[in-house]
């Protein structure tokens, strides 16, 4: 996995997480921002009741002390006219009597004109206490939709980040079997039939000096070991292609080819192959190369490392698994002396067959034992696309 590609992703998972842990905190200060508001609503609603009822009481009073008051300036001016019924201090009792009311009356009024204003403000702070509680509320719910969206979306995203992950390893490990599977072409091709082929003309060099030599016994010699090292890199030619793709595998199909396989391998060998088939003999095309390959693997190891006498293949194909069984009664290993991952295992078998049941989202297992022989379990799920 590309190491920035994967820090970028993180990175980028990270800001989201952040970003989102910001907008629950501000969804929780405002939040506490409308709690404060409505309290504050309440209060001055409270107020502004009580102030209301001053208010009123305030105006009756006024009402009362203005009929009052006229009533004492009318007083007033009957005593001033009759001035010779009243005496002196009559007209002083009244003319104090009605400006001290007017003076009560002047206050009364101030008192009212001021509980009006005290009113009006409140009135106003109401509503704006109450604009600001509106806005708090829906902010709190537009951004719980926001926090919901990006939750989801978030979900969607790591899903799909990890997807994308997986994908790229996916990639990866296709490239790097692809590049293994050319190393070991072509150190097959150099090792085997290239080795040959320069010794053949080292031979036909040697015929060609005995030629000249007119030793025609020699020459005939020499072709003959010719015609055998022709022949041994024919053979070996044609493994090396059977190796690469048995033609028999487009031709007949997975298990035909691989009882060819084996009885070629029986010929061959002393070790002896026993193949059984449960099931279906029919699998989807999609999954000869896979499995072909995993006995090919299988096999060789058997030949390079097992000294086993008996080795049992069971394929066991059902409706939504393959199963298959390689088993051999050999020395065995320890399982722990191999490590499966790429880069630092013995050899690239065991790994490959593991890689290639896992990108057909399968899996193997390996079961060894030093003196108990070797199994693998390599079971694959049938998907429908094969099917069709
Ligand atoms: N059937 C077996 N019997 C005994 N030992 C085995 C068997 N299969 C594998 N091993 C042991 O496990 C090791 C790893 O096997 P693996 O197929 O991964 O690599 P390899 O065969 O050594 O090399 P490569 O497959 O790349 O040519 C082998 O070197 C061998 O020691
Ligand atoms: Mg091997």
């Amino acid at each position: 996995m590309n190491l920035k590609t994967d820090d970028y992703l993180n990175k980028l998972d990270d800001i989201l997480k952040r970003s989102l842990e910001q907008l629950v905190i501000s969804q929780e200060d405002i939040f506490k921002i409308g709690e404060e508001a409505r309290k504050e609503y309440n209060r001055t609603k409270q107020m502004l009741g009580d102030l209301k009822r001053e208010l009123a009481e305030t105006i009756d009073v006024v009402d009362k002390m203005t009929k009052l008051e006229k009533k004492a300036r009318l007083n007033l001016v009957q005593v001033s006219k009759n001035f010779k019924k009243y005496d002196e201090e009559d007209i002083k009792e009244s003319y104090d009597k009605a400006s001290r009311m007017q003076l009560e009356l002047t206050l009364k009024i101030e008192e009212e004109k001021q509980l009006r204003a005290k009113r009006d403000e409140m009135e106003r702070a109401l509503r704006s206490i109450n604009e600001t509680l509106r806005k708090a509320d829906n902010l709190t719910i537009r951004l719980s939709t926001v926090i919901d969206y990006l939750e989801s979306d978030m979900n969607i995203l790591s899903e799909q980040l990890k997807g994308l992950q997986e994908k790229q390893v996916v990639g990866m490990r296709i490239i790097r079997a692809q590049e293994e599977e050319r190393r070991r072409i072509a150190r097959d091709i150099h090792d085997g039939p290239a080795q040959m082929l320069a010794n053949i003309i080292i031979m036909t060099e040697i015929c060609d000096k005995k030629a000249q030599q007119n030793d025609f016994g020699g020459v005939k010699q020499e072709l003959g070991d010719l015609k055998e090292a022709v022949r041994m890199v024919l053979k070996e030619m044609r493994k090396t292609i059977y190796d690469l793709r048995p033609m028999a595998l487009d031709d007949l199909g997975l298990i035909p080819a691989i009882k060819k396989y084996v009885s070629r391998f029986n010929i061959e060998s002393e070790k002896q192959i026993r193949f059984v088939v449960i099931g279906e003999e029919v699998l989807p095309r999609y999954l000869d190369t896979t499995l072909f390959r995993i006995i090919q693997e299988g096999i060789a190891n058997v030949e390079k490392h097992s000294q086993a006498k008996n080795v049992n293949i069971k394929l066991e194909t059902g409706m939504e698994y393959v199963n298959l069984i390689i088993e051999d009664d050999g020395q065995g290993f320890h399982l722990q002396d191999i490590t499966l991952d790429k880069e630092n295992s013995l050899g690239l078998g065991l790994s490959g067959i593991k890689e290639r049941a896992r990108l057909m989202d399968g899996e193997a297992k390996i079961e060894s034992k030093p003196g108990h022989g070797t199994r693998i379990f390599v079971r694959i799920p049938i998907s429908d696309r094969g099917r069709a």
